[in-house]
């Protein structure tokens, strides 16, 4: 597997963070391109578990490089703090690179995050994750924003500080919401920045000189292609390119050099914070899904909505992130679901379309076409084989596969690392 770009299909949370530690066997570098610590990432090795917001995937194998690239917006406390965690945990941290061009949240942005949803009115509101992660990218496209290099030289990085830190009190002051304590919380700033330095390098030329000398290089989507800027369900996204497109420009790597696309997508749709949903269930079988599947957030632990999977979004996801192998998980989640119902198409206003809208007026209004497929009804948790899933199993796979137009190369079956077999169809 030389350059590997692997994305999330749906809303996030599909299990990334878990194939990524499976396939990082054969992997010399992990790439993350864009995000922050909205990301979650679990992985879970023997009884350990773990949860990954800024830190790459591959930090569980010593030999790997970990890099944080350019296009991500990077929380310098919560970074040293998931650093720290970890090492507290016994896994070293030795091989984590920051992109010098990454630029940093900052306190005052995890406050303007809550100073917006706080303002926005009910139905508007996006439900973020509160990490900042809108207000950094702002500043970033603003040409504002303060960048992981500028870390390097504390009397200078307090300047910047100070200098965005009153513009943002000034605007929280005015509207009478809690301003920042600038001096308090530079110190701590401060802390991060000299913890954080040894890792700062050019990553770009890390990357391009790995990918140059034949290594196996992997770049770790974070959130959804449903939750790209560009190609999600506008404006209840995330403010980054969370498609495959993204890798290039987060890691500054040519698309010249990339050669396969994993989408991991559950076999079922769940998705947490605002926005629409077209297949959700606000019924027992969304519950079932929600408690067998354990559709928590790991960021923020609010409850995730639950549904059918959804085959037009799917199916738009793998188009526009080129996706040539799947990885389909949580299939032990439906096993004692007797009847499943796959979303074929969309009625609006009564007009049927396989094309998944641009506007999220009209997916408000969706009525979802299924098709129904009798469940397998079997434990399929330790099934380590395609061979050996039930019939019926098969045919729910093949049908989602045939669906959204790509091949399957993994199925997942439970959280654990054995818990997951490869295929070659
Ligand atoms: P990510 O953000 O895409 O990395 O996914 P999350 O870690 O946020 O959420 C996926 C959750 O599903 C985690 O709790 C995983 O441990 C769990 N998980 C991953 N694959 C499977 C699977 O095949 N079956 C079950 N039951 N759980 C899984
Ligand atoms: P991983 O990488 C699921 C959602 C939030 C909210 C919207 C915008 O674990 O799959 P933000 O804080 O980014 O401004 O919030 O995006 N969101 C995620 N949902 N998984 C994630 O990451 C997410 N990251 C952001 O819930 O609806
Ligand atoms: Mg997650």
């Amino acid at each position: 597997m030389p350059v590997t770009i692997l994305v999330g299909t749906q809303w996030g949370d599909e299990g990334k963070g878990k194939i990524i530690d499976v396939l990082t066997r054969d992997v010399d570098m992990v790439v993350r391109y864009q995000g922050g610590n909205n990301a979650g990432h679990t992985v879970e090795i023997g009884d350990n578990k773990y949860v990954l917001h800024l830190i790459p995937s591959g930090i569980f194998r010593e030999s790997i490089i970990n890099v944080i690239g350019n296009g991500l917006v990077v929380d310098a406390l919560a970074l040293q703090n998931e650093m720290q965690h970890l090492v507290e945990r016994g896994i070293s941290v030795k091989n984590i690179q920051l992109s010098d061009k990454a630029h940093m949240i900052m306190p005052y942005h995890c406050m303007m995050d809550r100073f917006r949803e706080f303002q926005r009115e009910e139905g508007k509101k996006i439900g973020t994750t509160g990490k900042g992660i809108g207000p950094a990218y702002s500043d970033k496209a603003q040409r504002c924003g303060i960048r992981a290099l500028e870390l390097l030289d504390l009397n200078l990085f307090k300047a910047r500080y100070t200098e965005q830190a009153e513009k943002y009190n000034k605007i929280f002051s005015e509207a009478g919401f809690e301003t920042l304590d600038i001096e308090a919380s530079w110190e701590e700033v401060k802390a991060a920045a000299i913890y954080l330095t040894p890792h700062i390098k050019n990553t770009v030329v890390t990357v391009n000189e790995a990918v140059k000398a034949n290594k196996n290089v992997l770049f770790e989507g974070a959130q959804g292609a449903l939750l790209d800027i560009d190609h999600g369900t506008y404006p209840f996204v995330t403010s980054s390119s969370t498609t495959a497109g993204g890798a290039c420009g987060g890691a500054g790597v040519s698309p010249r050099y990339i050669d396969d696309i994993y989408g991991v997508m559950k076999v079922y749709t769940t998705r947490v914070g605002e926005g629409p949903f077209p297949t959700e269930l606000d019924d027992e079988v969304g519950n079932h899904m929600g408690t067998v599947g354990h559709e928590f957030g790991a960021t923020t632990g609010r409850k995730r909505r639950c549904g059918w999977f959804d085959a037009v979004a799917s199916r738009y996801s793998c188009m526009v992130n080129g996706v040539n192998k799947l990885a389909l998980m949580k299939m032990d989640v439906l096993d004692q679901l007797p009847e499943l119902k796959i979303c074929t198409a969309y009625e609006i206003d009564g007009e049927v379309t396989k094309d998944f809208p641009s506007d999220c007026r009209a997916l408000e209004k969706i009525v979802p076409i299924y098709e129904t497929i009798d469940g397998w009804m079997e434990d399929t948790s330790n099934i380590t084989k395609y061979e050996d899933l039930p019939e019926k199993a098969k045919k729910y796979l093949d049908r989602v596969a045939e669906l959204v137009e790509a091949d399957i190369a993994i199925i997942s079956v439970g959280p654990r690392r054995d818990q997951t077999f490869e295929i070659s169809k």
